[in-house]
């Protein structure tokens, strides 16, 4: 399997562990022999005579320990009573070291699959991350590299105990006596059938289970981030619904597993007890007739070797479960680690130079859609430390444009290039550590509001921090916070208006002095003299960068070096405002519609 190779480097582990299971299942295969002989030789009467007569390792034994003659029936007890208890004592020793090496291979197997999982998960594509769905990632994550990595350990233990048990107890059982070997034998065939018919109807099921596994984890994964619009409209109950038939869905399919699976145990049980009958009956006949060598000691231990012989194929099909589970869940793990990321960097970089950013006859189309794109024949160059405007209705594509700067999504056709190269030879560090993106929706993360400008720039000092805040215009409200910048901001920003989240998501954008600054309606909370305030502090400490940005509103677009008005995909107009207002309608348009409503479209 093509997951083998996390297994590599505890190798050493996976190796020792079945080697420690062989003395394990050594010490279990004896134990009934031994008991065998303290049964006919310790117990049973004429047990001294039965032993001289029968000669062979337990004589060998006791005349070596006490020479020849000089023991009692109580020391064959107690000698071969030590000796299973030794024997045991061992036995389990080993037993705990193979299952402890077998974890801790199967463990580190597991920890190294989850890493590179994760890994690759970052490395996707927003596009990819989106086709895979958060919830069926968060389960391969989880629950598929759990089934793996029991899967592992699972066979580490059970790969030679089975076989051991199912090979080593046939031939012990036949060497006690032939007849023995016939009734396993007879019960064998049953016992296959029923198994192989069972497993061929679960089997398939299990990648149905870690579908609707996916299910669950999708619907509460949505519910629980979108806790607040659930209750906003009073959807709780609808979405209790969701969830109870997405969880329905999920017990109905594990039951079925799970009815396919209870046939095993009973029928297992069924003919393990008539093996041990046909033992005991095959034994009893042959004891009161007097037959060959037959002794109430033998069928004792073949009955104990019966039921290991049944009980080690109860095992095969355990693992058969496991395998089953395994490869359900190793394809999902697969599906994720081969895919490749669409969006890979090169590892060019772009000097600084007088055009920041250009867009040649591009057109976009979002990957997996079709009709007409999204963006088409976008002709653009955006000079160094120029600040320009977007402006256009809602879906016309202005977040679809930028996007394509940092290379969030490619170009269909044409080319987007920043200080001079093609986006898509950047190394995709180098191209993006010259951008700040600040989202139209503030992403926050549960850290300190100084933690969460740090982010922009991971050592930046506390004074770059304060100035990026004050130049944001965020300085006010955070001093004003309990704890200032130290200050715990909740998960997803949940404990800051939107306008103070809009302005910590901008301090994080400005603290890292990029050169280029990409505002996706990042002002639209904040009112007028605050959003003034703010493009005058940005003009002032960010002469050299360039900023993009889209607004809705005139008032917040009016003063920037050129305005694009984008309208159905394409760029309609892109002038300094007193232009276009003499020569886009459009641009009149959204002015005379905002003067209406607002009034002041100055300030
Ligand atoms: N779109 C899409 N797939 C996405 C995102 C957007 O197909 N993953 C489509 C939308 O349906 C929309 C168009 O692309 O019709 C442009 O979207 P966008 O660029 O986000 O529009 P904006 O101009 O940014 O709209 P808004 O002002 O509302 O932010
Ligand atoms: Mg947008």
């Amino acid at each position: 399997m093509k997951l083998a190779k996390y297994l590599k480097p505890y190798r050493l582990f996976a190796i020792i562990s079945p080697l420690l299971m062989i003395g394990e299942v050594m010490g279990d295969l004896s134990l009934p022999f031994l008991m065998r002989y303290i049964v006919d030789y310790g117990i049973a009467e004429n047990g001294l005579f039965e032993l001289v007569k029968a000669g062979g390792f337990p004589y060998e034994v006791m005349n070596f320990l006490y020479g020849a003659g000089n023991y009692s029936q109580l020391s064959i007890i107690i000698t071969f009573g030590v000796m299973m208890l030794l024997i045991v004592l061992v036995g389990g020793f080993f037993g705990t070291l193979c299952a402890y090496t077998a974890a801790k291979a199967a463990q580190g197997f597991g920890h190294d699959l989850r890493c590179d999982a994760y890994k690759r998960v970052m490395s996707l594509s927003i596009e990819q991350t989106d086709k895979f769905t958060t919830g069926s990632l968060v389960t391969r994550m989880t629950n598929d590299i759990s089934m793996l990595v029991e899967f592992v350990e699972m066979v580490l233990r059970m790969c030679v105990r089975s076989p051991m048990f199912l090979i080593g107890g046939t031939i012990m059982l036949i060497s006690l006596n032939v007849k023995f070997g016939v009734v396993l034998l007879c019960s064998l065939p049953l016992l296959l059938v029923t198994l192989i018919l069972v497993l061929s109807k679960s089997v398939p099921l299990y990648s149905v289970v870690q579908k609707r596994l996916d299910k669950v984890n999708s619907v509460v994964q949505e519910n629980v981030s979108g806790a607040r619009v659930v209750k906003a409209y009073v959807r709780e109950d609808y979405e209790i619904e969701r969830f109870m038939s997405a969880n329905g869905g999920l017990k109905d399919i594990n039951l079925k597993v799970l009815r396919l699976m209870a046939i095993i145990t009973p029928v297992l049980t069924i003919i393990q007890n008539f093996a041990i009958i046909a033992i005991i009956l095959i034994g009893g006949i042959d004891i009161s007739s007097g037959i060959g060598g037959m002794t109430v000691g033998n069928v004792m231990a073949g009955i104990t070797y019966v039921t290991q012989v049944i009980m080690s194929i109860m095992m095969v099909t355990m693992m058969f479960q496991s395998i089953s589970r395994a490869i359900a869940s190793g394809k999902r793990v697969i599906e994720v680690m081969e895919t490749e990321p669409t969006i890979k960097g090169a590892d060019k970089s772009g000097e600084e130079g007088d055009i920041a950013v250009t867009f040649e006859n591009v057109s976009f189309r979002y990957p997996g859609t079709c009709g007409r794109p999204v963006l088409h024949d976008i002709n653009l160059e955006i000079r160094r430390g120029e600040t320009l405007a977007i402006i256009g209705s809602t879906g016309c594509g202005k977040t679809s444009l930028v996007s394509l700067i940092p290379r969030f999504y490619d170009a269909t056709e044409g080319a987007v290039t920043v200080d001079g190269v093609n986006v898509k030879d950047y190394d995709l560090t180098a191209l993006r550590s010259k951008i700040s993106f600040v989202m139209q929706k503030s992403e926050l993360f549960s850290d300190t509001v100084a933690n969460n400008i740090r982010w922009g720039k991971t050592d930046a000092s506390d004074e770059e921090i304060k100035e990026a805040a004050r130049v944001a215009q965020a300085s006010d409200f955070i001093e004003h916070l309990p704890d200032g910048y130290d200050s715990y901001i909740a998960e997803k920003g949940a404990s800051l208006s939107g306008g103070q989240k809009q302005r910590l998501s901008i301090a994080r954008g400005v603290v890292r002095h990029p050169e280029i600054l990409i505002f996706d309606d990042a002002t639209s909370a904040l009112d007028l003299a605050t959003e003034a305030k703010l493009r005058r502090s940005l003009n002032e400490k960010m002469k050299d960068t360039t900023v993009i940005m889209i607004a809705q509103r005139i008032a917040s677009v009016k003063e920037a070096d050129r305005i694009a008005v984008i309208e159905d995909g394409t760029i309609k107009h892109c002038a300094p405002h007193d232009v276009l207002m003499r020569e886009c309608e459009t641009y009149r348009d959204i002015y005379a519609s905002q003067m209406k409503k607002g009034g002041d479209i100055g300030e």
